[in-house]
């Protein structure tokens, strides 16, 4: 099963302000959209909200700590690596990808399990009080994991310079 987490981030980190993106760039909202749709989406309960409501066209998995939470639209987890077990023969099975989607805190947990990450670099600084775990001088840093892909863009739409970039595991996954 591919495990793979996708963000959005600054130049210095930022993912989130309060519960909203710091940014609004339609065409990583497209790629986001097109990555992750058909596949399996996991989430942190923050980040549920934020959206209100699950993504269509995906099954949809929820991280909470709070036994009594529950929505008619998600699968809900108390833990992350039970989710994880749980979705993984249907994930073999129907050959699906799981994406981490989020946010700050469900990033960390999900690390030691990820295949790759995909983040969308935005060029920019913002103000936020949310940041992407091990990102540093304008890249991901985690150890064992470094950039085997990168795509320039610039969207017409937005003011932003950005890339697309995957990094892959280099080494064992340690869960
Ligand atoms: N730029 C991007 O690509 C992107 C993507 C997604 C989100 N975001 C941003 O990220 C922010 C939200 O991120 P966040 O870090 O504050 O929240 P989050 O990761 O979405 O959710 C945090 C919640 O997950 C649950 N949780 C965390 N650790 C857990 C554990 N070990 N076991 C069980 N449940 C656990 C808890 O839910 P309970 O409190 O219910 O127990 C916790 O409050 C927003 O600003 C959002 O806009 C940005």
């Amino acid at each position: 099963m591919k495990v793979i987490a996708i963000a959005a981030v600054g130049r210095n980190g930022v993912i989130g302000r309060g519960s909203e993106l710091p940014w609004d760039i339609p065409e990583d909202m497209k790629f986001f959209r097109d990555s992750t749709r058909g596949q399996i989406v996991v989430m942190g309960r923050k980040t549920y909200d934020s959206l209100g409501k699950a993504l269509p066209a995906r099954r949809n998995a929820v991280i909470t700590r709070n036994p009594d939470w529950a929505v008619s639209d998600a699968e809900v987890y108390p833990d992350l690596s039970i989710a994880l077990k749980t979705l993984e023969p249907f994930a073999r099975n129907e050959g699906k990808i799981v994406f981490v989607i989020g946010g700050a805190e469900i990033y960390s947990l999900s690390l030691p399990f990820l295949d790759e990450v995909w983040l969308t670099e935005i060029d920019s600084e913002f103000e936020g009080d949310v940041f992407f775990p091990h990102y540093g001088g304008g890249q991901f840093t985690a150890t064992g994991f470094t950039r085997i892909g990168v795509r320039e863009q610039s969207d017409s739409q937005s003011p932003f310079r950005y890339r697309f970039s995957v990094y892959g595991r280099q080494s064992e996954k340690t869960s």
